[in-house]
Parts: C-alpha cells; sequence; structure tokens
C-alpha cells in the first residue's frame, strides 16, 4: 500500500497540540451538548433524504469528529486561507474596538484567526485592541469550544445559541465585520440569499463580511467511500498526529467516526462565480479571489475568498 502523506499541517506548528487537547474535549462534550433541532443543523440533509432512519439524530457525528479530521487535514477549515488574518488586521487597524460577529464556526477555528490578526495589530502598533465578540452557533458544542480557546488565551467573548441564523433576532446595523467560513456551503441553495441578506442586514454601514465558499458538484456516493477510506488510512499510518494518550481502541472509535462522517456530511457548493457575485449583489464592494485549497472529498478543491463590504 502506498504511504499517504499529508502536504499540508492542518494548523500552525504551536497550535497543533491545542488542536489535539481540544479533539478529546469535542468528544466528550458532543455527546450531551449536541442536540436534535426540529429545522436545520448539520444533519438537516441527513434527515431530509433519510439516509439514517433517526428522527433523533443530532449534530453529534460532526462536531465530536470535527477536529480528529483536521488532525488529518481534511475538512475546510479558515487555517487553508491566507486572507482571513490580514483582512481582519486591516480591520482592527482601521477600528480597535470593532464589533465583530462570528456567523457560526465548528470550533475554535475562526476565532484563532481572530486571535492571530489581534496579535498582529499589536506587533503593528505596539497596543492591544479591544474587538468586541460575539459567536453565534445553532449548536452549544461549538461554542463550548470556542469560549474554551477564549478563557486559554484571555480573549473576552459573547456566545448565543441561535435556532438559526436566518432568523435569530439579532440588532440591526450593530457590527464591523462578521466572519464565518464555509457557511454557505452547509446553507442549502434555495436559502443561500437569506444567510447573505441577514448579513447585510446585520452590518453596520462601512461594514464587512469576510468568508470562504468552496465550487463543486454535489457529494456522490463514491465520493463518500473515498472519503471514508481516506480517512481510515490515514488515520492507520499516522497516529502520530492523535493525542499521545491514544489507544487502539480510541483509534478504532475515530474510525467509525469518520465513517459515520463520510455518510451523514454533505456540501452545497457553490457552482460558480456568477451564482456569488449574484448573491452578494446588494453589497458595495465585492471581491472574490479564487484559491486552490487541499479539498475534502474532492483534492485538490477551488474555494472563493470573499470580501464584500457596504458603503460608509
Ligand atoms: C460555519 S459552518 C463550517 C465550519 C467551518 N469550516 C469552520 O472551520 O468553522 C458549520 C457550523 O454551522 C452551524 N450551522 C449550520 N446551520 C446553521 C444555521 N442555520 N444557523 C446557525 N448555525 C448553523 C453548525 O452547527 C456548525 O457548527
Amino acid at each position: 500500500m502506498d504511504s499517504l502523506v499529508i502536504k499540508t499541517m492542518p494548523a500552525k506548528a504551536e497550535n497543533f497540540k491545542t488542536l489535539q487537547n481540544s479533539c478529546l474535549h469535542m468528544a466528550q462534550w458532543a455527546p450531551q451538548s449536541c442536540v436534535n433541532k426540529n429545522l436545520g443543523g448539520m444533519e438537516q440533509w441527513a434527515k431530509d433524504f433519510k439516509i439514517v432512519d433517526d428522527k433523533t439524530l443530532s449534530c453529534n457525528w460532526y462536531h465530536s469528529t470535527w477536529q480528529f479530521l483536521r488532525l488529518l487535514n481534511m475538512v475546510a477549515v479558515p487555517d487553508w486561507y491566507p486572507f482571513y488574518v490580514e483582512t481582519i488586521t486591516e480591520v482592527l487597524l482601521e477600528n480597535p474596538n470593532a464589533k465583530v460577529f462570528v456567523s457560526a464556526c465548528a470550533d475554535y477555528g475562526m476565532l484563532a484567526k481572530l486571535h492571530e490578526a489581534m496579535e498582529e495589530y499589536q506587533l503593528q502598533t505596539g497596543q492591544k485592541c479591544n474587538p468586541q465578540i460575539t459567536i453565534v452557533d445553532i449548536c452549544l458544542t461549538p461554542l463550548q469550544n470556542a469560549k474554551w480557546y477564549a478563557d486559554n488565551a484571555s480573549i473576552k467573548l459573547e456566545t448565543l445559541v441561535c435556532d438559526n441564523i436566518i432568523l435569530g433576532n439579532f440588532p440591526e446595523s450593530e457590527y464591523d465585520l462578521i466572519i464565518t467560513d464555509e457557511f454557505l456551503s452547509v446553507i442549502k441553495d434555495d436559502l443561500k440569499q437569506a444567510v447573505v441578506d441577514k448579513w447585510k442586514y446585520l452590518l453596520k454601514p462601512g461594514g464587512c463580511i469576510v468568508t470562504t465558499a468552496m465550487e463543486g458538484e454535489p457529494t456522490t456516493p463514491e465520493k463518500r467511500e473515498f472519503y471514508a477510506q481516506k480517512a481510515r488510512k490515514l488515520i492507520g499510518q499516522n497516529p502520530h498526529l492523535f493525542p499521545a494518550t491514544f489507544k487502539q481502541e480510541d483509534f478504532e472509535k475515530v474510525m467509525q467516526q469518520t465513517d459515520k462522517f463520510a455518510t451523514l456530511h454533505t456540501r452545497h457548493m457553490i457552482q460558480n462565480r456568477e451564482q456569488l457575485a449574484h448573491l452578494f449583489r446588494n453589497f458595495n464592494y465585492l471581491q472574490m479571489d479564487i484559491v486552490e485549497t487541499p479539498g475534502e472529498c474532492v483534492n485538490p478543491t477551488f474555494s472563493y475568498q470573499i470580501i464584500a463590504e457596504l458603503d460608509k
């Protein structure tokens, strides 16, 4: 069998230990804090298409497995995109007290980019900045994880579980910056416009949304099978990437989890640049830079780095 080598480290080397520790917390929290929802969340697609016959399905399969897949660099994460730190730093340099809204996150990954930008700000100005951060998600688990990271890094933040970002009762024109990674590809096509409109509603004049969206086709059964096999192979060949306390039964359990993830996770990818341009047509400035990423089921995958701004 060929040995599979991971080309890109999933996180900066100095942060890898944090990710290894965090995996263990997430795997413990998720079975309790991921709950069945009436509508929405990472389990909606599997429910709609009756992939599993379980009306009580929650997003535990997603949140308890996400960071193990991050160790293998198999899920789309903010670390794949250099523009986050650059763009967030620019916003902070203009407004060190910016109000920042994180519009859903799988774990602390998006917050860590904001943290890097805060450090960059300090490096450039010799001063600390003080962004006011609100993180929302439909599930409590990623918020607990963000809080865990924030406490360790002495970052102040507000976390809110929202039934649904589209319907959520948040104040109008409140935020200078919205950040979220790949939210558009977890949202069905017919709801994408409502999400983008909600972001516009939340932003102050002069505010901007910084996000990414992968371009591609639906996730076929063949892609799912490829993904599950790849995860098993990488886990078998790279045990050193996992927490040092991991035993044989832990590796077995993670392989079962990644099998389930491959079955239940779907992407509603962007079809082309025109679709994105149309979604963001009500913004005054739009930048969409296409970049190559390692990809999830398709390697590599092209993705848009999106910056959409409103006039002051
Ligand atoms: C932002 S997306 C993609 C994750 C991203 N790549 C990252 O690294 O953070 C995943 C998150 O969206 C959340 N989510 C899905 N549908 C939602 C909705 N309608 N409203 C709010 N959050 C939602 C899920 O619970 C999950 O934590």
